[in-house]
């Protein structure tokens, strides 16, 4: 009852948030002329947070001294994702009329003096901005303005950022010009700004606006830098701006004018509803996505094999021979695994924290899966931003039942009476350590004035979700949890533990911990790049369904990789499963941190302290929450193997 009704309200949840965001119905525009209350004139530029490769650190538009909208008050609404993520959509001070070509409109200027100390500051703002790469994103329409580029051997590449500026520096340069030995900067000061939109086909949005209205296909964006001293902004003899690469002297002084140019450019060939494809498409290297998926099939499909042959072999071999020995008169010895019948379900030590932190796994394990489901399904299109990680959070918080009934039915398979700490435990453990990590981080990125730094209102709001929403919803679940009756097990528990004989290297606990977590890995790894990517790089995400489907090949690796070392394990008569499951799948995670390590080193360009906090931080976070994921997983699938092995035998 209690899942219909979340599943309900999730629905509700999904479908009012996809009434309400603009986007995915669209929007019709027309000249200022034909205005009528069905179609827009004025098309509307949001401008996004700044980011960059070389710091975990965005910063809001109005952290760097550009022109402002005098507006404020026209912010879209953000969903919580786009809050916690650190998106801040602004409006711009652009005026940009649909079908009207400008040219070379001036936005605003700004005069810095060298005997002003804020105004150095600013400069020096912009100047750190350039330095490190920094980009705008921006949104026209809900869709990305693209700046694109054919450098990469003719194929033409689009991003959904561009840059602030560009510098030419003895190591490198990122304008198109050769590095120079002093240090050379140039800011942005005027964008080209390329529409094309679909026009004409009357029979889709009424012949009341013909060829005089139609939807925005796409919004391409070439930044440049121009020195408008010299009047206007295209022709022949324009320079750049040549920006100052140190502080201002004594009454030096600098002025930037910032401009714009539109056109408008009609193209039919293009529909609305595959408009996101251009950038989709530009994304690096779809065939190694092909690759990766390959890869995993193989692995699985391998492991599989081995599973199934030795188990179902050795083990209808094994059961046969243990059965035919108790009808038999003359019966040998026991041995093997089915020894350990009398201790295989002694409950383990710290039965406590296991059975929390299996609750936990499975909270994960279904947000996970459903929010998997839904992206597959197409309800979290890039078209919707942040809609995703609002997904994940609300269900997280929903699914606090399923974690508190799976921790109080463990726990009292375990015998446990403290089922008030088990509760408490469970609702508390693992969202407070996310918790009490993100908060930390939080307060990092607010010293460092970052727009990454959530508002308080919304601290306070997750606080209120975790506490009035997934605590009590927890305590329901574990208070049915506790209310049936303890799992009971196939075989029982003998009085005095039997002695685990000395194991070899390859059974002893943790060679079987670090191998296990190898092939799960292995299976992931070339698709993590890419979730990588779209977190630290602003890569945008979107092939969930390769995604779900490593998501499934990896519940099966984890999964079978368990039960083999587990077999194993039994028949060296070690007993002690319980943890051991848990880690060996659970060690993943541990090869997860390894690659986040390697992808730190090699990937990003970071040099700062804080952005390096904050890259572990919330690569801590990730582990610690992939480990639930994994560690539940192998526990439950030797779990259930260990029942099942058990319950076919015939012991005295
Ligand atoms: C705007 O400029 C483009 C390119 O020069 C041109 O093709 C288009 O017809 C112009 N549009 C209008 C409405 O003038």
């Amino acid at each position: 009852m209690l899942k219909i009704s979340a599943i309900i309200l999730l629905f509700n949840i999904i479908y009012v948030s996809s009434f309400y965001l603009p986007g995915l119905a669209p929007v019709n525009y027309c000249k200022e002329e034909d205005q009528t209350k069905d179609c827009k004139s004025e098309v509307t530029l949001y401008v996004n947070r700044l980011n960059t490769e070389e710091s975990v650190i965005p910063y809001e538009y109005s952290h760097f001294d550009f022109c402002l909208s005098e507006d404020d008050s026209k912010s879209p609404v953000e969903n919580l994702g786009q809050v916690v993520f650190g998106e801040r959509i602004r409006p711009s001070p652009y005026k940009i009329s649909f079908m009207k070509n400008a040219s070379c409109v001036h936005l605003c200027d700004r005069h810095y003096n060298g005997n002003n100390k804020d105004d150095n500051m600013r400069l020096a703002t912009l100047r750190k901005g350039i330095s490190l790469g920094y980009n705008h994103h921006w949104i026209v329409d809900n869709m990305p303005v693209t700046y694109c580029s054919d450098k990469k051997n003719n194929h033409i590449y689009c991003t959904t950022g561009f840059r602030m500026g560009c510098y030419s520096r003895n190591k490198g340069s990122t304008c198109d010009m050769e590095p120079s030995n002093e240090p050379a900067y140039y800011i942005y000061n005027h964008v080209d700004l390329r529409i094309t939109y679909h026009s004409g086909a009357k029979e889709e949005w009424g012949s009341k606006f013909g060829s005089n209205g139609g939807r925005i296909i796409s919004v391409k964006v070439t930044p440049r830098s121009v020195d408008h001293s010299s009047g206007s902004c295209d022709g022949a003899n324009t320079k750049m701006l040549k920006f100052p690469p140190k502080p201002l002297g004594k009454d030096e002084v600098f002025n930037i004018k910032y401009s714009y140019s539109v056109i408008f450019i009609q193209d039919n060939s293009v529909k609305w509803s595959s408009r996101w494809d251009y950038i989709l498409e530009s994304m690096p290297y779809p065939n190694i996505q092909w690759f990766s998926i390959l890869n995993s099939l193989v692995i699985v499909l391998f492991l599989s094999g081995m599973v199934g042959m030795i188990l179902l072999r050795t083990l209808y071999k094994d059961i046969a021979r243990y059965n035919q020995m108790d009808n038999g008169e003359d019966a040998q010895e026991e041995f093997g695994w089915k020894l350990v019948h009398g201790d295989v379900f002694r409950p383990p030590r710290k039965g406590m924290l296991l059975s929390v932190l299996l609750g936990s796994g499975i909270q994960v394990f279904c947000m996970t899966l459903v929010t998997l489901a839904f992206a597959c399904l197409g309800f979290l299109s890039p078209a919707n931003r942040g809609a995703l990680m609002t997904c994940a959070m609300v269900l997280y918080v929903l699914l606090g039942s399923p974690a508190g009934y799976v921790s109080a039915r463990i726990y009292k398979s375990f015998g446990g009476e403290k089922w008030k700490s088990n509760v408490l435990l469970t609702s508390m453990l693992a969202p407070g350590i996310v918790f009490g990590l993100f908060f930390v981080m939080n307060l990092v990125l607010w010293v460092k004035d970052s727009s990454a730094a959530i508002p308080f209102s919304t601290l306070v709001g997750l606080l209120a979700l975790w506490w009035l929403v997934s605590v009590p919803l927890t305590f329901v679940g574990a208070f049915v949890g506790f209310r049936k009756r303890a799992i009971e097990h196939p075989v029982r528990t003998n009085q005095i533990p039997r002695l685990i004989p000395e194991q070899s290297v390859y059974t002893q606990p943790m060679p079987g911990i670090i191998m296990g977590g190898v092939l799960p890995f292995g299976c992931i790894f070339i698709q993590l790049f890419f979730i990588l990517n779209s977190i630290w790089s602003a890569q945008m995400y979107y092939m969930f369904g390769f995604l779900f489907l490593v998501f499934i090949i990896l519940v099966i690796t984890c999964a079978e990789t368990t039960i083999l070392l587990c077999y194993f394990h039994l028949c060296a008569e070690d007993y002690h499963w319980w943890w051991r499951s848990y880690l060996t799948s659970g060690f993943t995670s541990v090869y997860l941190f390894l690659y986040c390590c390697y992808y730190f080193n090699t990937k990003l360009q970071i040099e700062d302290a804080a952005s390096a906090f904050l890259y572990f931080g919330y690569t801590t976070i990730m582990v610690f929450l992939f480990n639930l994921l994994t560690g539940s997983i192998g526990f439950f699938a030797c779990f259930w193997f260990i029942r099942k092995i058990y319950s076919v035998v015939k012991v005295d």
